[in-house]
């Protein structure tokens, strides 16, 4: 893998050291560029209009559609586009059909996206410890976990508790915002029934996308124009999934920058990209655990790309700040996880991301400016 030659795709990063890409990566020229053949070349409407312009849309989502179905192991039918992984998981909340009083499983470390659509059913919550999960869900009509968490990088075992869900007659849900721009996924593979991720963190634009289940019987979630197939007497005759979810004209430059970010990322190849980052985080970790006053959240486990710093004496969002007039670009705060650091009475963290851009002159800047930033404290 070469670094050096991505990061000429990436002109952002000769004016920044940027590690702030589980919130939003950046976007690679040949992203950019494909979005903008959408915009000169044929900026129409999809699925509706049949004049060239039209055609050239839908076959270009299409397209789109069968590329990201196939990087996360789906068939394109059940590849539906949202907004972002929070869309993607409020449809699996509002269309699986749960009454009131039926149950639904989540971690205690679940993004405020896969707790919030869940707490108006019969809420229970699995703890972690270590950064872990314990082998052991309740019975419950849905399991709705993390893959990997945004908080510290740890990945669940999804494999092994989809099949835990499975048995106990659960529908399994999986948050996949920060697994899938990093490694290789296979929805079918992780027993997952829902599978919701974001192209915005995997080098794509502000789109999303959640495999759904051919098996799953649904209601839907928003409802309008380019759903129905007619509509009589006030009585719609729905069109199967995707279409039936997929309300509304479509943000289409989006989904074909999604298309491109996918292409991108399997020219490089998942596996090259998951062990770049685990080495570079191996030597972030190494430097900054011997940083007087600074303590990595679970330092010991494997975390992706993410080193999330607690740093003595500093809050998290100051703290983040001071990285910022140090030149280096991260996140500070609660990552959108209220409930969990609130429980574990934290302030919130410091968090640098990596992904396939970042080099080894990024993770010394990181440990230059954490040296810095632990003599204030
Ligand atoms: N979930 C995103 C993050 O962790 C917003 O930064």
């Amino acid at each position: 893998m070469n670094v050096d030659k991505i990061r000429e795709d990436f002109p952002v990063l000769q004016k920044h050291t940027y590690l702030d890409s589980a919130c939003m990566s950046l976007k690679p020229k040949q992203v950019v560029e494909a979005m903008n053949e959408y915009f000169y070349e044929f900026p129409a409407c999809g699925e509706r209009s049949s004049h060239k312009l039209g055609k050239r849309v839908t076959e270009e989502v299409e397209t789109a559609r069968k590329k990201i179905a196939k990087f996360v192991g789906a068939k394109p039918e059940e590849i539906v586009f949202t907004k972002n992984t929070t869309e993607g998981l409020n449809l699996a909340a509002n269309a699986l059909k749960l009454e009131k009083n039926d149950t639904v499983v989540t971690s205690d470390k679940e993004h405020n996206s896969n707790l919030l659509p869940w707490l108006k059913f019969n809420h229970d919550f699995v703890n972690t410890k270590s950064g872990q999960l314990d082998l052991d869900l309740p019975k419950a009509e849905v399991v709705s976990l993390v893959h990997t968490s945004n908080i510290d990088g740890v990945s669940f075992p999804v494999k092994e508790l989809g099949k835990i869900a499975h048995d106990n007659g659960s529908v399994f849900v999986v948050d996949g915002a920060q697994s899938a721009p990093h490694k290789e996924i296979d929805v079918k593979k992780l027993n997952c029934d829902i599978f919701a991720f974001s192209g915005h963190k995997m080098l794509g634009p502000s789109i999303g996308a959640v495999y759904v289940s051919k098996d799953l019987d649904l209601d839907n979630f928003l409802v309008g124009g380019g759903t129905v197939a007619n509509v009589n007497d006030g009585k719609p005759t729905f069109l199967p999934i995707p279409e039936a979810f997929e309300a509304g004209l479509q943000n289409y430059a989006g989904i074909i920058g999604f298309r491109a970010a996918v292409e991108y990322l399997e020219k490089i190849g998942m596996k090259n990209i998951e062990k770049h980052e685990a080495g570079l985080n191996k030597l972030a970790t190494e430097q900054i655990s011997q940083i007087e006053k600074v303590s990595i959240l679970h330092e010991s486990q494997d975390r992706s790309g993410i080193i999330s710093m607690i740093i003595e004496g500093v809050k998290s969002t100051e703290a983040s700040l001071m990285f910022d007039s140090h030149g280096v670009l991260l996140r500070g705060g609660h990552h959108c996880c209220h409930n969990w650091f609130n429980k574990n009475k934290l302030d919130g963290t410091v968090r640098a991301s990596l992904y396939l851009y970042n080099n080894q002159s990024d993770v010394e800047k990181l440990i230059e400016a954490a040296k810095k930033v632990a003599q204030l404290g």
